[in-house]
């Protein structure tokens, strides 16, 4: 694509959008809103306020615990449908259940134990932070260490870098599929390939890839992965969270949450833990049906748009953004601190500057919302399915405008001290 600085050019590629109609499907209490923020929270899809209001209105208000007939297998619902249209996986295998964090220790601890002679967990040291603690608790709750691989902050996880720390000792290895940074994608085949080949399972982290890239978790066989769905999936604050685990492994992983939504003849009340075969056991307690509802709406939607489309866009979208960052930001002092490559990279871009704070508060003082990130890093990430060429001109313009006029002077330069 080439990039062109005049904002004609972005009206025109918003006129032959074929995603275009599907921005009308959300809530826009501000339509002059530029959000470049829906990979840390997504937008209100129109059809998940009614579908809300119908779960709370007549499903809970009305059917009360008779509800619980349809609501029993909503997670697994959700699931399958998430696992149809951008994960890449056959039905039973994907779960919709508590938050990240949790479901990242489920699976890390039902690792570990499936590979009893090996005692090392691998992940890098820039992945997400709830990762690395998580994966450290588990190791340490199992008498194993975590290894940490070096990252560069910019490009990602490589697999020659990988290949260097992962050997017989190395029970699981644990990465995000796309950065939260950078927005540095990993090749989940190869890597998956590689961590296999030395006899390791492998956990992805899909928080920042579900519904911005396609998935193929199936295809490239994972063992195991978690995501979260207030990102691209737009399920809302707190939304409940979704898990993989290979058809394959099921019934070889136990895991250590030992709840009753996981047990067998659940209502006999039975006197011990004894799981369900499939995907069911790695439930815990009662699941966040509100919450489930907006995922199956959320994933409805983009299955609507279609994964091959969103990625295109996505592409677009990050490429012309990169394009205007080369012709007005970087004479400015941004430098570009997502990989540069389409094929290496989500749907996000990061840029680094040493007033990236203030820059970016300066922004939201306009209402051009993206996002800083340590220790020097805006984050911009246009949403397919929501935002315009349109946007990301007027956003280049604006921080091409704050930057030139040091208008970002009159914010605090402390994170910490303003919320
Ligand atoms: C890559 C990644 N992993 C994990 C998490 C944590 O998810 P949760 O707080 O929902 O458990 C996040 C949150 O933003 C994330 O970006």
């Amino acid at each position: 694509m080439t990039t062109s600085t005049d904002r004609s050019f972005a009206q025109q590629q918003d006129a032959a959008d074929p995603l275009a109609p599907l921005r009308g499907r959300f809530a826009w209490d501000d339509p002059s809103l530029i959000y470049l923020d829906g990979n840390s929270l997504g937008m209100l899809p129109l059809a998940t306020a009614d579908r809300i209001a119908e779960v709370v209105r007549s499903q809970w208000g009305g059917g009360l615990v008779r509800s619980w007939r349809d609501w029993v297998d909503l997670p697994r619902r959700a699931g399958d449908l998430l696992g149809e249209h951008l994960l890449g996986a056959a039905p039973g295998q994907v779960l919709v259940s508590d938050s990240t964090t949790v479901n990242l220790y489920k699976l890390a601890r039902a690792a570990l134990d499936a590979r009893a002679g090996r005692r090392v967990v691998v992940t890098d040291d820039d992945n997400f932070p709830t990762d690395r603690y998580v994966l450290a608790g588990a190791a340490a709750e199992r008498g194993a260490q975590l290894r940490l691989l070096h990252t560069d902050m910019d490009s990602g996880v490589t697999a020659e870098s990988l290949a260097a720390v992962v050997d017989d000792s190395v029970a699981l290895v644990s990465l995000s599929h796309v950065a939260y940074r950078s927005g540095a994608l990993a090749d989940m085949a190869e890597l998956t390939r590689l961590v296999h080949e030395r006899g390791a399972l492998v956990l992805w982290d899909l928080c920042h890839a579900a519904g911005a890239v396609p998935v193929e978790l199936d295809t490239c066989g994972v063992d195991l992965a978690v995501g979260c769905t207030y990102k691209y999936l737009n399920a809302g604050p707190g939304a409940p969270a979704f898990l993989y685990v290979s058809a394959a492994l099921q019934e070889a992983l136990r895991q250590p949450i030992q709840g009753w939504f996981g047990q067998r003849d659940q209502f006999e009340m039975g006197p011990a833990y004894d799981p369900v075969p499939g995907i069911g056991r790695f439930a815990a307690g009662t699941p966040d049906i509100i919450g489930t509802a907006a995922v199956e709406e959320g994933v409805r939607l983009l299955g609507e748009a279609g994964i091959g489309r969103l990625r295109e866009k996505g592409i677009r979208l990050t490429e012309y953004l990169i394009g205007l960052a080369d012709a007005w930001l970087i004479p400015l002092g941004f430098e570009l601190a997502s990989p540069r490559e389409a094929a290496r990279r989500g749907s996000h871009v990061t840029l680094r500057h040493p007033e990236a704070w203030r820059i970016c508060q300066a922004l939201i003082r306009l209402g051009v919302i993206g996002d800083y990130r340590t220790p020097d890093r805006l984050r911009l990430g246009p949403v397919p399915i929501t935002t315009r060429y349109t946007d990301i001109w007027d956003a280049a313009a604006a921080i091409r405008q704050v930057t030139q006029d040091k208008a970002y002077e009159s914010y605090s330069a402390d994170p910490a001290r303003v919320t």
